[in-house]
């Protein structure tokens, strides 16, 4: 049996305690799996006195979480405070100063300042592992940086907010309006403490650009992913889409491009009947595509205790077994800068237009979309009000600026009751 494996924990949340459960109750099947005893030396949290249903009485208690990681007895810096600045970052920096290999599920500071850390953390010999901050309890950036390191890797998509998917899912299925549904999940415990998070796109925007980083072999660049929620989809839309054979989910895609790099995080059409289509409630799922493999579908839990502790823990046994790969892949020295795509790929969109219920108005509608050069694939007039006519339109393949082109058009035109919804039509 080799020396032990001594990590620190910073933050005793739920996934912090799961992390302390599984060293705890597995330490047989961890020592026999790395060929080494894996222990806790010491914990670091916000609270000392809180009861957390786990014995903490044998770990060394600290409460400043950067002394916690520069400790001699501390070999692996378990980050799981969360923010993507203040102690969860100092504390990082502290543990790679100290050249301790960091573990954390910390999505906001990688999608931040990732780079500057992979080089730090390079430059001391360390190692920063993050399967936690991505898809919960899927190991995506296993499937990535590992089992799929043979190929170029063409598209990466995934719903990888479940309180999105949740509240996306369960209006469809009970018929509620967004704010009903979104309260559900607020008083479900679903939703991040800033909701914004969440329903803004932002948590799952940064899983994506660390994904597109390991990808790609590219800086992370969060800003330069396009991000849109879910606040404006509305229970009609839902079940417009529902009606054609589609299904709305926030949906993350990032693919190289000609014109660059295309990174986006926003709410989908997609079909019915593909996995995506499928994903119900607070799931996760990734779908990664290459040369060689062309397809895979990873779907599980993206969120809670076990999961999420079942990947912080992956990434500790890779540690406790010597495997060092580079943060994103490759060497971040070597990531190189991409180029954001101005325009994002050719597809349909999904168009509802609430028409004043007025001879020619629809006309005018074709007539415009005619001009743009956007050909419509399918139409439908649903049952209207006294004054308007809510029109759906299913595009063919189109650029968005083609698209925008038509559209300012028709809001020239005094046709339109209200601002029309545009969803992208995603080839999954
Ligand atoms: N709030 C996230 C979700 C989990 O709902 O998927 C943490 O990223």
């Amino acid at each position: 049996m080799g020396q032990p494996l001594r990590l620190g924990i910073a933050g005793l949340g739920t996934v912090g305690t799961g992390v302390v459960k599984i060293v705890r109750q597995k330490a047989n099947l961890l020592a026999a799996r790395a060929g080494r005893p894996v222990e806790i030396t010491a914990v670091c949290a916000r609270s000392r006195d809180k009861d957390r249903g786990v014995n903490l009485s044998q770990y060394a208690w600290e409460d400043d979480p950067s002394t916690l990681a520069a400790r001699d007895d501390v070999d692996v810096f378990i980050e799981l405070m969360g923010g993507s600045d203040g102690p969860a970052k100092a504390a990082t920096e502290a543990a790679i100063a100290a050249g301790k290999d960091v573990v954390t599920a910390n999505k906001a500071l990688l999608a931040h300042h990732g780079h500057a850390l992979a080089l730090a953390a390079e430059k001391a010999g360390a190692v920063i592992r993050f399967e936690a901050a991505v898809a919960g309890g899927i190991p995506v950036i296993k499937a990535l940086t590992e089992g799929l390191a043979g190929n170029d890797i063409t598209r990466v998509m995934g719903v990888m907010n479940g309180t999105c998917n949740y509240i996306l899912t369960r209006m469809q299925s009970a018929g509620l309006p967004y704010v009903e549904v979104f309260e559900e999940a607020n008083t479900l415990g679903f939703l991040e403490a800033d909701p914004t998070l969440d329903v803004g796109g932002i948590d799952a925007g940064h899983k994506l650009a660390l994904l597109a980083s390991i990808a790609f072999g590219t800086q992370v660049d969060f800003d330069a992913v396009e991000l849109e929620g879910i606040e404006q989809i509305t229970i009609d839309d839902i079940h417009h889409a529902a009606g054609m054979g589609f299904r709305i989910k926030l949906l993350g895609v990032c693919q190289m491009t000609g014109r660059g790099l295309e990174q986006r995080m926003s709410p989908c059409l997609v079909p019915d009947d593909s996995p995506l289509g499928q994903l119900e409630g607070g799931t996760n799922m990734c779908v990664l595509e290459g040369d060689a493999i062309e397809q895979i579908v990873l779907r599980g839990p993206g969120a809670g205790e076990g999961p999420t502790a079942s990947a912080v823990m992956g990434d500790v046994m890779d540690i406790a077994r010597g495997m060092r790969i580079p943060t994103f892949g490759v060497p971040a020295a070597t990531l190189s800068r991409a180029k954001p795509a101005k325009a994002v790929t050719p597809a349909p969109y999904y168009l509802r237009l609430a028409l004043d219920d007025k001879p020619g108005a629809l006309a005018k509608v074709a007539t415009a979309l005619g001009e743009a050069g956007v050909s419509i694939d399918r139409m439908r007039q649903t049952r209207h009000d006294e004054t308007t006519a809510p029109v759906l339109i299913v595009t063919h393949k189109t650029t968005r600026a083609a698209l925008d082109e038509a559209l300012a058009h028709i809001a020239g035109l005094d046709v339109m009751a209200q601002s029309p919804v545009v969803l992208r039509i995603e080839k999954v």
